[in-house]
């Protein structure tokens, strides 16, 4: 049987996951986690090593799970990854790792933000590389050490994004994949490769960068050494693979225009395909980003929200003791404080009697592009409940959502559908107050097992399984499941809506103090 290979780099941990290559059927998984470093308020790191460990421990285990259904390496036909955007890994002449990757999540780099925007115009910046400066991309951070760290810096000869430093430890090939290198803020995302015009402006050495290279192409293959390590076969073809975000669109058949993704990580997105390089022309600066997608000519634009699952993530960790005991005690495989906690914000009313949450834990990008807005919750009141707490935890995230959407739809984009994927789109409840809030129907597709699923596509049509992206797609997606919006709901969720949106504005100077 020819089998597909999907790893997933995410910010909670890793994922390789195993798929049938005719119809897409997941066959066996694993999952190995690693921390998230706050060294600081609005810092966040990881170390490239525990990357690797976990990618290891999770490739060994999905094989050995593999192997108990009868499936062996060298049916695997392709191995794809897919990664969290934006982390900076650095590495010297001896390819060791310089300090630990910042990963998208880290805000520490407004003023380096402000100084690209000075040096190169505000409008200059958007003609070579569609989207401003932001703290969430990739040169910010490049920067932020090269001022802050200069001796690391100094040492620095390769720059790589997080998915493609796994993949230079499988291949030993250098690569930056299109769709993740549209994130570092240095592509010159209209014509697909490096600007050189803003390398030189911002005196950067262009050999820092390795080349762009496809998605859907083969980008290397299993080193000997790797072999030995994992048990997957020496040779076998590894593709560009995808930033997450591009994954996940492949994986949800998203991959032509009217389609659109909502997706609840660690962060929360929604994306919709384009066939051109549009940009957000709506303010003074796009509030939404311009990507190239992992299908070859295709980009697409995406509102992101910093804080999604990583807000209730912290619900969980913080507030959700009792269901943290529980989960502990019947063991994780029997019950989930997730969804213990889903059940407790179901017993709160649609609009949270009126308790709103800003989900702003790690700043925000779409629509404020602002890293130093905080979270919060406003209209808390002797009445309220823990399960208010955390219900408006949930809708918080979907009026975040609902600010992308918008922006989205004042593109003039035509969305004809809407698919939802990630984590927190598992909940029903969670889907629901999402459809409810946005007003739309979500459609979720049988595909469980995330990001992982359309690397693995790419990697079926790097080694020649799928003929195209779109025909990895029509063999292997299926519609499951809808999730229609309820009227009896949009008259509160609208009201909340407009307070949420006055919040913002009204706390700026206080967050900036
Ligand atoms: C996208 C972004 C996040 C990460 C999370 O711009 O920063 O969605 O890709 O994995």
């Amino acid at each position: 049987m020819d089998t597909l290979l999907g790893i997933d780099l995410g910010t909670s941990g890793v994922k390789a996951a195993l798929f049938r290559a005719d119809d897409g059927q997941a066959l066996a998984s694993a999952f190995f986690d690693y921390p998230l470093l706050h060294p600081q308020p609005g810092w966040a790191e990881q170390r490239p090593s525990d990357w690797w460990e976990a990618t290891v421990n999770a490739i060994c285990a999905c094989l050995a799970r593999a192997h108990e259904i009868g499936i062996t390496a060298q049916e695997v036909r392709g191995v794809g990854l897919s990664g969290q955007m934006h982390g900076v890994v650095l590495l010297d002449t001896a390819q060791q790792v310089v300090r630990p990757c910042i990963i998208w999540a880290d805000q520490r780099s407004e003023a380096q933000c402000r100084e690209i925007t000075e040096r190169v115009g505000a409008a200059r910046l958007i003609e070579l590389v569609s989207n401003p400066a932001l703290t969430g991309f990739s040169l910010p951070k490049l920067l932020w050490i090269r001022d802050n760290e200069p001796e690391l810096f100094s040492r620095a000869v390769t720059m790589l994004l997080p998915k493609d430093y796994l993949r230079w430890r499988l291949t030993g090939v250098f690569g930056m994949e299109i769709s993740d290198a549209a994130g570092t803020c240095l592509l010159d995302v209209q014509h697909g490769r490096w600007s050189s015009e803003l390398l030189a402006v911002l005196d950067l050495d262009p050999s820092l960068l390795p080349p762009v290279i496809p998605a859907d192409a083969v980008a290397g293959t299993i080193s000997d050494d790797v072999a030995a390590l994992t048990g997957l076969i020496a040779g076998t073809p590894v593709a560009g693979g995808g930033a997450d975000n591009a994954c996940g669109a492949v994986g949800n058949g998203v991959v032509r225009p009217g389609l659109a993704l909502v997706s609840i990580g660690t962060s929360g997105v929604v994306l919709a395909h384009t066939n051109t390089p549009q940009v957000d022309v709506s303010g003074p600066v796009p509030r939404i980003h311009t990507f190239n997608h992992a299908v070859p000519d295709a980009w697409y634009l995406m509102g992101v929200t910093q804080g999604a699952g990583l807000s209730l993530r912290w619900v969980r960790d913080n507030i959700g003791l009792p269901e943290m005991a529980v989960e502990r005690w019947a063991g994780s495989d029997a019950v989930d404080a997730y969804d213990l906690l889903a059940q407790e914000a179901a017993a709160a009313p649609a609009g949270s009697d009126g308790l709103l949450f800003l989900p702003y834990l790690q700043g925000e990008r779409t629509p404020h592009l602002d890293a130093s807005a905080r979270g919060g919750w406003f209209g808390l009141t002797a009445s309220h409940t823990r399960r208010h707490l955390i219900r408006s935890v949930l809708e918080g995230v979907a009026f975040s959502l609902k600010d992308c959407f918008s922006i989205m739809r004042e593109q003039g984009l035509s969305i004809e559908q809407v698919r939802a994927t990630g984590g927190g789109a598992k909940s029903p409840l969670w889907r629901q107050i999402i459809a409810d809030v946005l007003g739309v129907e979500l459609v979720t597709t049988d595909n469980e097992e995330g990001p992982a699923f359309g690397a693995a596509l790419l990697a079926g049509v790097a080694s020649g399984v799928y003929p195209s992206i779109a025909q990895a797609c029509e063999a292997t997606v299926r519609i499951a499941d809808y999730t229609a919006p309820q009227t009896e709901t949009s008259g509160v969720y609208a009201e909340n809506y407009e307070v949420y949106r006055a919040l913002y504005p009204a706390l700026k100077p206080l967050y900036h103090r």
